[in-house]
């Protein structure tokens, strides 16, 4: 069996910003107290998630052989075959993704979307009642998380197959010949990390750590914890209450001004 060339660069390069930024926003979230500055990093790196994903997206499409969604092993009758070789030492090869990949990289790209979604709905005002919503989408996005590296573990040692560092190196054992890609891409490799740092650099531009504020595409988002819901949670709904009635009043002050 031979080691082949199955994971271009963009595949490779996405893998690694996906994990990492994932890994930043929910330490941040967990570790670092809301009141503080470094809150901000929370949203800043869920956002530019939000944004590798959507240039997974494309990839999926034109990228190469195994890059593909199509090259995704997504029927569940192989997702229980594969759980069942797991169990019985029995193997069959996939040269791609393998089925239990296969889901969790799906749902973990949803899952990355949906939390930018709801982020930006609560950060924007647009609805700030997302919050237990986004916090179980984001324990969900964990169990995946550390549900698909115990998968590579158990595969790793049933199979005998280290297929782990393949996210680094990008090759894979392969039973036949003439399996590998013909190409890393380098070039759309390089373009990928170009356009995360443009986006990280242009959030950074338009962040105002003064008042924790972001111009994010026309709307400006409120990088702090949900006041109102703490004041709710706290029991001080009548706090909460006169806070949105102050938000009122403001924009019908503004909107007198107008
Ligand atoms: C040391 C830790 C990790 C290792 C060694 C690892 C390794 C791998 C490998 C080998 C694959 C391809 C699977 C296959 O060929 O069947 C893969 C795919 C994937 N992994 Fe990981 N992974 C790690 C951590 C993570 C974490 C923490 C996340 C998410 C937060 C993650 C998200 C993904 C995604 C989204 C894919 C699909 C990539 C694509 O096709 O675009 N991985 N990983
Ligand atoms: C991978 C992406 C993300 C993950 C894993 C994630 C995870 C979390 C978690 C675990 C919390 C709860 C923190 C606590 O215990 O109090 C939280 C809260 C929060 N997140 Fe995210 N988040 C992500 C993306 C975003 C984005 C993109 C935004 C905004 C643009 C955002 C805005 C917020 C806000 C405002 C809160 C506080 C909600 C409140 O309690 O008032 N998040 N997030």
């Amino acid at each position: 069996m031979r080691q082949q060339l199955v994971y271009d660069l963009p595949t490779r390069i996405f893998h690694w910003l996906f994990s990492g930024l994932f890994l930043v926003a929910f330490l941040v979230a967990k570790l670092v107290d809301d009141e503080s500055s470094a809150f901000s990093y929370h949203m800043l790196a869920g956002l530019t998630l939000s944004f590798v994903v959507i240039l997974r997206i494309p990839w999926g499409f034109f990228g190469t052989r195994y890059a593909r969604f199509s090259a995704f092993a997504l029927n569940p009758r192989d997702l229980l075959a594969y759980f069942k070789g797991i169990l019985s030492g029995s193997r069959k090869l996939w040269v791609g993704p393998n089925p239990a990949s296969s889901w969790a990289a799906i749902l973990m790209m949803v899952l990355a979307l949906c939390l930018g979604i709801t982020g930006f709905l609560m950060t924007s005002g647009i609805n700030k009642s997302f919050e237990d919503f986004h916090e179980f989408l984001a324990y969900g996005f964990l169990f995946l998380a550390l549900t698909h590296i115990a998968g590579i573990v158990l595969h790793t040692i049933r199979h005998k197959d280290l297929i782990g560092p393949s996210m680094i190196h990008g090759k894979k054992a392969c039973a036949s010949a003439n399996q590998a890609i013909t190409s890393a891409r380098p070039a759309f490799g390089v373009l990928m990390i170009g356009l995360v740092v443009v986006f990280g650099l242009n959030l950074f531009n338009n962040y105002d750590s003064q008042h924790r504020s972001l111009q994010f595409f026309g709307s400006t988002l409120q990088l702090t914890k949900n006041e109102d819901s703490e004041k709710e949670k706290a029991g001080d709904k009548e706090g909460a209450e006169n806070s949105r009635g102050k938000t009122h009043e403001l924009k019908d002050a503004d909107g007198d001004k107008d």
